[in-house]
């Protein structure tokens, strides 16, 4: 068997730790450094991962270690250096999303990575988690024939503001964290977007942000999709963080429920499959749908790196997600639907 892959991770805070549980799970890779700018955490993370080397500063870390690939996953301010620093040193890299702030950002991050000749892989771990990918399996083995509408649905009122304080923060929220998932998404299954309009709502007092939205979306084959979000629903149980789908064909209908089944209607009958996935030994109830999906993203990674796959989804393809994201804001600003090749060519802002 060959070495592993070397990688090193930038930015030991809290979605991290499922990171380096995936990476400890993955065959082919090892990470043998770890990075925070706040130096407890960067230990912490190195003792609890059995770590050999910790550092403060990425930019020393890559030199000194010249690793294979670099994960960042740090938050969308920082990203940008980040990458560019990675790919500089001939890293694939991968970076959490948002990748970027803005156009401008993402774009720069893609041509970085062109210019580098290495991948630039989004973690978009989303698209990874079982129920989806059993979902998108069943669509592109025509279960339901030509698809023709679908629903996205992540709705729930999880505090998901005790792990992620900044959330409460950033002006931008509902779209930018968990839109830019189901917009990912949204685009797995159905192909790339044409248009979109989109409506926000700020309904916990005390939020910066929006924290539920709704967006339709004119997809290129004719095909339309409606992607609902919202952090302040009060529901029980409470789905958090499963994403409900319902898929109509022009032969039959797919669903994934909140009990994690995927529901096929065809013929007047439907047919039910369990997808929940697996609690990982390391995981826990609800994340364990995100924490099997982080683990099944990073195996994807090492694929990439070992030239089995392309990535799903680079950041070129990300891009587009992105212009998504910042089209509904502009759509949700103006009360208009947007074209998103138009927005593109002005410039996405
Ligand atoms: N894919 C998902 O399902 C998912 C879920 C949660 C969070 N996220 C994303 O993960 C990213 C991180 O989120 P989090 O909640 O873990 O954030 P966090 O604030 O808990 O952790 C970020 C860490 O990065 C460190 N950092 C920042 N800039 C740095 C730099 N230049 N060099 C070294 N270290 C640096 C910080 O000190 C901090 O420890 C965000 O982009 C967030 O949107 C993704």
């Amino acid at each position: 068997m060959s070495a592993p892959f070397r990688g090193v991770l930038i930015g030991c805070g809290f979605f991290a730790r499922n990171h380096m549980h995936g990476w400890a799970d993955a065959a082919g890779a090892e990470i043998v450094a770890v990075c925070d700018r706040d130096r407890a955490k960067a230990e912490r993370f190195a003792a609890d991962f059995a770590v050999p080397r910790l550092y403060t500063d990425a930019a020393a870390m890559l030199a000194a270690e010249q690793p294979d690939f670099v994960d960042v996953a740090t938050t969308v301010e920082s990203h940008r250096v980040l990458v560019e620093l990675a790919l500089a040193h001939g890293a694939l890299t991968v970076c959490q999303k948002p990748f970027a702030e803005t156009y401008a950002d993402g774009k720069a991050m893609v041509d970085a990575a062109a210019a580098a000749g290495k991948p630039l892989v989004i973690h978009e771990n989303f698209r990874w988690e079982r129920p989806l990918m059993a979902l998108k399996a069943e669509l592109a083995a025509g279960a339901i024939g030509a698809p023709t509408f679908a629903r996205l649905s992540f709705r729930h009122g999880y505090d998901v503001y005790a792990n992620q304080p900044y959330l409460a923060k950033t002006e931008r929220f509902a779209i930018m964290d968990v839109g830019l998932h189901l917009f990912d998404v949204d685009r797995f299954l159905l192909g790339d977007a044409a248009d979109i309009h989109a409506r926000t709502q700020s309904i916990k007092p005390g939020i910066a942000g929006e924290d539920a939205f709704i967006a339709t979306i004119g997809h290129k084959s004719g095909v339309v999709s409606s992607v609902e979000c919202s952090f302040a629903s009060k529901i029980a149980p409470d789905p958090f963080p499963q994403t409900l789908v319902w898929l109509e064909g022009t032969e039959g209908t797919l669903e994934v429920t909140g009990d994690y089944r995927l529901r096929l209607h065809k013929g007047g009958r439907v047919t039910e499959t369990d997808v929940e996935p697996p609690v990982p030994a390391w995981g826990e109830r609800p994340w364990h749908a995100v924490q099997d999906s982080v683990a099944a993203f990073e195996a994807h990674v090492v694929d990439v790196l070992a030239g089995r796959a392309e990535p799903q989804p680079s950041g070129a393809h990300n891009l587009q997600t992105l212009a998504m994201a910042l089209a509904a804001y502009r759509s949700a600003e103006t009360g208009a639907a947007i074209d998103l090749a138009d927005f593109i060519a002005g410039g996405a802002q």
